[in-house]
């Protein structure tokens, strides 16, 4: 019997999405650069299951039913590469690789058309939710070669989470890099969720002095309402959790965070289309700073830092934080789908964003209740250029907007650095203001540089210049904006 789909890579993600496809009833051939990992496979979580082994990669692809599809679970960068390079002479027209890892989507785009070439089908996929998530219904997300769809979507529906209705978090994302640009986006969110997070645990545990347990007992409770998340259901977990002395042992975890680049390529990818996607360019901001251990001690003793006690109810405040994060998150789904919006655009990608949502509902690090509302947003008005303007949106915002301000103020005045909270008000600030003060900025900029400028009094696209000190000259620069 010939195998379904090839997988190469047998690190925890690979195996777990081969025992996931497995439990589907999919036969899985598996590969592993180092062989002695596909015995110790077989013969371990892989032991009485239908999971074939290979041990070469002409061995693989020797077992796999045509069209061929090999699915490569390895270190985004260059060992994709190489595999691609030793796969690609071993199969035959109409086959299809697939790449799972987190790859840096402009990757996929060159490796599709350079397969293509070859008349080899290419899919870049996110795939997301951890370890649990491959092994029990991951959030995927493919793009790439269309052609390649048909056959490989069975296979991951079947083993891709799935919302309530029973609906599959998966489906066709768009051309070439599409998929994994979505991938991106989703890590990017996923920093911001996080940030925010860790913004409001700082105010509740230093500005209002909350022990873990009514910490812990706060994040269970907003778990119950619109924040309803996987992310702030691990968070009362995680602040529940004692170490062996009995104390919390998140207060023992040293507070430089680490990255992978995803979050990071997300704030570049943002600056490259002129996006303001200013919460998750903060949350990658404030993943660097807290790197910064060293300096940080000697400046607070150098600077001599406190923060200072919130006073108050503390209900009162709790409640108003909790509109804070609700109302930033709003803030940084919408600067996300922004983005993809852009970038759909700008590649002719033609994202549908209602299914993104879908794809996010369930499985991936960012799911939540929130999603199942984007998701309707997003089909009632496919072309909403703002998430917050969508009516259920829009309610939440209103509603939250006093108590955010009330949050952000404290925040600056008690020294509690909220660099996520208080900037996607700014945003949300600026995005309401019909006239901002570039005007003045254009006039410094033809000051200087003699850069023009347009005239509200006067049609868009004719530009002025003004020689403001009598002494600069009437030749304009060139116009144009990057
Ligand atoms: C997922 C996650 C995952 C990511 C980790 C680590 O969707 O399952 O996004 O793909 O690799 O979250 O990311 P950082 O190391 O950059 O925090």
């Amino acid at each position: 019997m010939k195998g379904d789909i090839g997988v190469i890579g047998l690190a925890v993600m690979g195996q777990n999405l081969i025992l996931n496809m497995n439990d589907h009833g999919f036969t899985v051939v598996a590969h592993n650069r180092t062989t002695s990992k596909v015995d110790e496979f077989l013969a371990g979580p892989a032991k009485d299951t239908n999971i074939i082994g290979a041990y070469s990669l002409e061995e693989l692809v020797e077992k796999l039913e045509k069209p061929r599809k090999v699915m490569l679970m390895v270190r985004a960068g260059s060992v994709v590469d190489a595999f691609i390079d030793q796969l690609a002479p071993l199969l035959d027209e109409g086959d299809i690789i697939i790449d799972g890892g987190n790859t840096n989507y402009p990757d996929t785009n060159r490796r599709v058309a350079s397969l293509k070439e070859k008349g080899i089908h290419f899919i870049g996929t996110g795939v997301s939710g951890g370890e649990e998530g491959a092994r029990f219904g991951p959030s995927i997300m493919p793009g790439g070669s269309p052609q390649a769809w048909p056959a490989v979507k069975p296979i991951f529906q079947a083993i891709s989470a799935k919302t309530d209705a029973g609906e599959p978090c998966c489906d066709w994302v768009g051309n070439d890099g599409a998929g994994h640009f979505v991938k991106m986006v989703h890590n990017g969110i996923e920093y911001g969720d996080m940030q925010l997070i860790t913004e409001a645990y700082q105010f509740m545990k230093d500005g209002l002095g909350l022990s873990h347990e009514e910490m812990q007992q706060t994040f269970s409770d907003w778990n119950k309402t619109e924040l309803n998340s996987y992310l702030i259901e691990i968070t009362a977990d995680i602040l529940g959790y004692k170490d062996e002395d009995g104390s919390p042992l998140v207060e023992k975890i040293l507070d430089t965070a680490g990255q992978k680049g995803t979050g990071k390529w997300t704030g570049i990818n943002a600056l490259d289309l002129g996006i303001p996607l200013t919460l998750i360019s903060e949350s990658v901001f404030a993943r660097c700073l807290s790197a910064l251990k060293e300096q940080r001690v000697a400046a607070e003793a150098q600077f001599g830092k406190a923060i200072e006690k919130v006073s108050g109810d503390k209900q009162e405040w709790l409640d108003a934080l909790r509109q804070a994060l609700l109302a930033s998150k709003i803030i940084s789904y919408a600067q996300g789908f922004m983005l993809m919006r852009e970038a759909s655009d700008e590649n002719g990608w033609e994202l549908n964003y209602g299914n993104v949502a879908l794809m996010w509902r369930g499985g991936c690090i960012i799911r939540s209740a929130f999603l199942g509302n984007i998701r309707d947003a997003y089909d009632a008005n496919p072309e909403l250029a703002f998430l917050g303007s969508d009516p259920y949106f829009k309610g939440i915002l209103d509603n939250c907007l006093a108590a955010w301000r009330k949050v952000a103020a404290k925040s600056l005045e008690a020294g509690i650095p909220m660099p996520c909270t208080t900037s996607a008000l700014t945003f949300l600030d600026g995005y309401t203001t019909a006239r901002l003060p570039a005007n003045l900025l254009q006039a410094q900029r033809d000051y200087f540089g003699a850069h023009t400028y347009e005239r509200v009094d006067r049609p868009r696209g004719e530009f002025f210049h003004t020689n403001w000190t009598g002494t600069g000259g009437d030749t304009a620069s060139t116009t144009y904006d990057v």
